[in-house]
């Protein structure tokens, strides 16, 4: 069923569990998302960024997670991943999304304040919730990419006031996760997690959670993150077993059969995340 996010996350909040936000950019990717989500009875954020949008067509690719939403058992949010603009932000919710991120992070804090502020005055009049970030959370997504010069971890005083400031629904913070593959074992910052926690009411979101060591994650759902957003491992799964299929079987031609064991791979990757996101069986 398709739901908003706020509903997921304020649960999830309550319940002290996370929700996976897992990004999609074609049918495959849908595919193993939404049968990972029946099969462990698991509440899902299904993502597209801007960047997914115009590879698979606006008019498209959220019809399709449209319509696997509303004939999923579980409940489902179609959620706008890192909106750079407030004309995505406004594509995205005539295509029907339930929840929105504005992600303005890389302006100056009084500018970040101002976009999120338009944005949520727009969401909310139609019910739809936001997601915002403050600090700078560092690698590459797409069209978002931050140096590790330009990375700066969130302080919790500023949070707070963020969240006072522009009215949105969920904070993303930046603790030292980074989007892509990292390049070391990453050392997630817990104290500055439990500060911020301690400050900021709304649910907190982890970005960059791919190659976040099992145990950290877990500890970051204790510490009182409710959302976490999984790209690049899903990517991995597909490219990696697409190549293995492909060198293994060089004459077969038919994508279907090429495709069937990169869903089962990305399948088994979102199932494990539901696991130890702790959101298996929540519905
Ligand atoms: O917004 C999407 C995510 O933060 C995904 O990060 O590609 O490192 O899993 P990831
Ligand atoms: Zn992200």
């Amino acid at each position: 069923m398709l739901v908003t996010s706020k509903e997921l996350l304020l649960d999830a909040q309550k319940q002290r569990y996370a929700v996976g936000a897992f990004n999609t950019n074609n049918l495959e990717i849908t595919h193993a998302i939404f049968r990972a989500a029946e099969a462990k009875q698991s509440p899902i954020l299904v993502q597209l960024s801007a960047g997914a949008l115009k590879y698979a067509g606006v008019e498209y690719l959220p019809m399709i997670v449209e319509k696997a939403a509303r004939l999923a058992s579980v409940p489902v949010a179609i959620h706008l991943d890192h909106g750079p603009s407030f004309e995505v932000v406004m594509t995205a919710l005539r295509a029907g999304f339930t929840s929105i991120m504005r992600d303005a992070s890389k302006l100056p804090y009084d500018e970040n304040v101002a976009e999120v502020r338009k944005v949520v005055e727009a969401c909310h009049a139609v019910g739809v919730p936001v997601e915002a970030e403050i600090g700078r959370i560092g690698g590459a997504e797409e069209h978002v990419v931050v140096s590790d010069r330009e990375a700066t971890m969130s302080d919790p005083d500023e949070c707070a006031r963020f969240v006072d400031d522009a009215g949105f629904d969920f904070l993303a913070v930046a603790i030292g996760n980074a989007h892509g593959f990292y390049k070391g074992e990453p050392q997630l910052d817990f104290g500055r997690l439990e500060a911020i926690r301690d400050r900021v009411s709304v649910p907190l979101v982890l970005h960059g959670a791919s190659g976040i060591p099992d145990a950290q994650i877990t500890r970051a759902v204790e510490t009182g993150i409710c959302k976490i957003n999984i790209d690049t491992e899903i990517r991995n799964a597909l490219i990696r077993t697409m190549q293995q299929f492909t060198r293994e079987n060089p004459d077969q031609i038919d994508p279907r059969k090429v495709f069937a064991p990169c869903i089962d791979a990305m399948q088994a990757v979102v199932e494990h995340k539901m696991d130890i996101f702790r959101s298996t069986g929540r519905v």
